[in-house]
């Protein structure tokens, strides 16, 4: 199969990507699983950007600049920023029902979340993704120049420079495996785009969909990337804690709305208080960072399993109006949250590191892009802006789009098949599971709102020992899109244990016991491959 430019993911990055294309381009979208399968389906919030003229994009990059804890890039804040309304208008253009407000400015309903000083977060309700995500979807299923390639799982990007040793070091397309019958296609692409999302799957309790195993990080590393700024996984403060529900995310626009964060009945005499203003005079509009460390402190402190988030003092019918989702979704769990509080924890939520890019969306290795949550372009620093994601997603999308366009592919070779006489079915596909349930748990256990070295190195020296036993199963068994996904989380979690490793301070959402002090200069980390 030979494509113009082949797009690995199919949330709000790929998809952008694929729309600017395909007017002049043949492009293929391959996701491993549906076209909605991503975490940009899941966003909740909205999309921040400078939408009304008592806003400003100093403001906006001055909040980006604080969440991040002085290691945003500024050029690159500036960049993203400054491009926002017009990826805002984009996508109104293409029909997404964002929630009116006809008293303000531009029309529609602007709400607030952590860390910022003004209202400037775009919504559809509290569903803003699923909107986002179902109008492009319509515009890519029925795009004569976008080829659909759903449950297909890449797994390696293909370098030039490895098919043959004169050729320079260039990707010239990946190979897929279809998740359905094994089948493993060789996808030739002038341009080759990684979209995959984050890596939340590294952890036992995250917000995120099955799909963010963080495939694209591992890809590019594998094929010589850089990658930067690992050890900041941002913990979203507010998930439900419900033994029956996955990942559910409770969304800080509540907290925006007025949502108050409250001890819960096991905190005895303490129960129902706001233990917020204690930790930060933002209380609980701090950036996230501080609020998810703030709930890991006050129940480490007092031996509690969760605390409470409380919306019930504000009028039914405004909760109704602007989180129905979350309502239903909580009454089906039982919880009346106009009527009493929700009971939630922090999860692992957002990969601010990545592949290392420039504002095109370049990787190291041309012919080779990263966009969205796969991608490090210095916007989130050491601590993301909440609803500065999407807000990169469709403004790299864009950028890299451009670039492809404006600098032409050298033909592509012909790639060779992939090699299936490793095909032996594996005696115990179980070892996988508990591959996956043993790195997910340590990883929680020593690799999250707080470190230590000693943490640290337990979990480096367990994740060698689990990388040596994938890697030797990986070459000499079937592979499947567990086995894929369990290999990329392995390689992710190494990235972000040595990266953690090599920081001596605490900054963002890096917070070590044994260096407390943030140092004076912020250096970001970048991993170079062998
Ligand atoms: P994703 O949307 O995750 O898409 C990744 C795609 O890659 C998927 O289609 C997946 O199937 C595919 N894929 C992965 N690996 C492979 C592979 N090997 N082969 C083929 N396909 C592959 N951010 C905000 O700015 N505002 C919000 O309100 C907000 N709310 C959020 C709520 C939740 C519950 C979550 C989890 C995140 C939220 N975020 C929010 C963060 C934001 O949604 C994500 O960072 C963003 O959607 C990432 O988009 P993406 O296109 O990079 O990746
Ligand atoms: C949320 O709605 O709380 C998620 C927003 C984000 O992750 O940016």
């Amino acid at each position: 199969m030979k494509f113009d430019v082949a797009i690995i993911g199919s949330g709000l990055a790929g998809l952008s990507v694929a729309l600017h294309l395909a007017n002049t381009h043949s492009v293929v979208v391959i996701s491993k699983g549906e076209l909605l399968d991503g975490a940009s389906n899941w966003a909740q919030g909205g999309i921040a950007a400078v939408l009304d003229s008592g806003d400003s994009y100093d403001q906006h990059i001055a909040d980006t600049l604080i969440a991040g804890g002085g290691l945003c890039d500024e050029a690159a804040t500036r960049y993203i920023v400054e491009h926002g309304k017009e990826a805002i208008q984009w996508l109104i253009d293409q029909g997404v029902p964002f929630t009116r407000d006809d008293s303000a400015e531009m029309g529609y309903h602007l709400t607030r979340e952590g860390g910022h000083s003004q209202r400037r977060i775009i919504h559809a309700a509290d569903a803003t993704g699923h909107a986002v995500q179902v109008t492009l979807e319509q515009l890519v299923r029925t795009h004569p120049n976008i080829t659909l390639l759903e449950h297909h799982c890449a797994i390696d990007v293909i370098n030039a420079a490895k098919l043959d040793t004169d050729s320079a070091p260039r990707c010239v397309g990946v190979y897929v495996q279809s998740v359905k019958d094994d089948k493993v296609l060789a996808i030739s692409a002038g341009h080759t785009v990684l979209a995959t999302g984050g890596a939340g799957k590294v952890y036992l309790y995250t917000s995120n969909p099955d799909s963010s195993t963080g495939d694209g990080i591992a890809m590019a590393w594998r094929a010589g990337c850089r990658v930067s700024n690992m050890e900041f996984i941002q913990f979203h403060p507010t998930c439900l804690y419900h033994p029956f529900a996955k990942s559910f995310l409770i969304s800080e626009a509540l907290r925006g709305e007025g949502a108050q964060l409250k001890l819960p009945a096991g905190a005895g005499t303490a129960a129902g208080q706001r233990f917020m203003p204690q930790h930060d005079v933002r209380e609980e509009l701090a950036p996230r960072d501080i609020v998810a460390r703030s709930i890991d402190f006050e129940m480490k402190k007092r031996g509690l399993d969760h605390v409470d988030l409380d919306i019930s003092h504000l009028p039914a019918a405004f909760i109704h109006e602007h989180f129905p989702t979350i309502q239903a979704r909580c009454l089906e769990f039982g919880i009346d949250i106009t009527k009493q509080a929700i009971p939630v924890v922090p999860a692992a939520h957002y990969t601010c590191g990545g592949v290392l890019t420039d504002l095109h969306g370049r990787t190291d290795l041309p012919g080779l892009y990263a966009v969205g949550e796969t991608a490090c372009t210095g916007l989130h620093g050491a601590n993301r802006l909440a609803s500065n994601s999407l807000l990169e997603c469709l403004v790299l999308g864009r950028a890299a789009a451009l670039d492809i366009e404006q600098h032409p592919a050298p033909p592509t070779p012909a790639l060779p098949a992939w090699d299936e006489s490793r095909v032996t079915d594996a005696d115990e596909e179980v070892v996988i599971s508990h591959n996956w349930d043993e790195l997910r748990r340590f990883m929680w256990n020593y690799v999250s709102i707080v470190r230590t070295d000693k943490r640290l190195e337990r979990a480096q020296h367990r994740i060698r020992l689990l990388k040596e036993e994938i890697d030797e199963y990986y070459a000499h068994f079937r592979i499947t899109r567990d086995l894929l996904e369990l290999r990329n989380l392995v390689e992710v979690a190494s990235l972000i244990v040595n990266s953690a490793l090599s920081r001596k301070e605490s900054r963002g959402l890096h917070y070590s016991r044994d260096y407390p002090e943030t140092l004076e200069k912020a250096v970001p980390t970048v991993l170079t491959p062998d």
